[in-house]
């Protein structure tokens, strides 16, 4: 069977937080290669249903937009069995939900430090493990699936007043190390990095703030959010590569210091 980023077709994909921002550009890429895909959302639910509508007519696969909160266990069980009621099997597991909360850590308390965790870390830790059986069975049914973590450089470098959001993405990068270890030879675990793709929710892409941040890039831009897309569909499909840390940032990695 060939598999390759451009060819997925018969393959089911789930991203978490894909209703909007980068998880729907990587929704979008992985049903441009043939994926049918779950739109996966907390609380945006009329965009997750319009993210599917969009997909599922630019690129006639089937969709599907399902609701859990990521903070709760228990939603996490029930979205896995409704991926297996609904679509009946499941061959790429996204994890790109992911909180962004900023705050020095002297301020941060335990319930704080507890909700950072519990979305950036300990879901996507849930979700690989109700994902496994599905995603076993369709490596025996296909030889290949793929769970691909996103993650940021605030894992990697310190960034000043990020460090519980750094230590959630540094703990989702070992999660991905260890996984792919414990679930080879079936299923493949990755990570992609992405540098400075879209701007927070509130600032656009055209400020100068955000032009600046890209034209220092050793790249001498800002990503777009295309590039994770390609990222993710290429580790998708990679059949020899796991526990990988894929750099998407346009070099920004290269200077390995605290601070765009
Ligand atoms: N944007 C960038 O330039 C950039 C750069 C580096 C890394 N990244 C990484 O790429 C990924 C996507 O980035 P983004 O900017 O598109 O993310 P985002 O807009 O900050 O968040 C993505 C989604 O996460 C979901 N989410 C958060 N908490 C949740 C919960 N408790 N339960 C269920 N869903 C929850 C939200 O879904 P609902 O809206 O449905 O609630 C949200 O739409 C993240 O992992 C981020 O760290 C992004």
């Amino acid at each position: 069977m060939v598999v390759s980023a451009d060819n997925l077709r018969d393959t089911v994909a789930l991203v978490t937080g894909s209703a909007h921002r980068l998880g729907s550009a990587i929704a979008a890429r992985l049903a441009a290669a043939g994926c049918d895909i779950v739109v996966h959302y907390g609380g945006s639910r009329s965009e997750a249903e319009a993210t599917a509508l969009r997909i599922r007519r630019a690129h006639a696969v089937q969709t599907w937009a399902l609701q859990a909160d990521l903070a709760d266990p228990a939603s996490i069980d029930r979205l896995f069995e409704a991926v297996a009621a609904t679509c009946g099997r499941l061959d790429v597991l996204v994890n790109s939900a992911s909180s962004f909360v900023g705050a020095p850590l002297s301020e941060v308390d335990a319930s704080a430090w507890d909700r950072v965790q519990a979305v950036n870390v300990r879901a996507p830790h849930l979700c690989i493990r109700r994902a496994a059986p599905l995603l076993e069975a369709a490596a025996a049914d296909r030889g290949t699936a793929a769970v691909i973590n996103v993650a940021d450089l605030s894992g990697v470098v310190p960034w000043r007043d990020f460090g519980a959001h750094g230590v959630s993405k540094a703990g989702l990068l070992h999660l991905t190390r260890c996984a792919a270890l414990e679930m080879a030879p079936r299923v493949r675990v990755n990570a992609v990095v992405p540098g400075a793709i879209l701007p927070p929710p509130g600032e656009t892409a055209d400020s100068a703030a955000w032009r600046a941040i890209g034209e220092r890039m050793p790249l001498g831009r800002p990503g777009r959010p295309e590039d994770i897309g390609d990222a993710v569909a290429f580790l998708a499909a990679a059949q020899f590569v796991t526990g990988e840390i894929l750099f998407v940032d346009g070099g920004e990695h290269l200077f390995g210091s605290t601070k765009r």
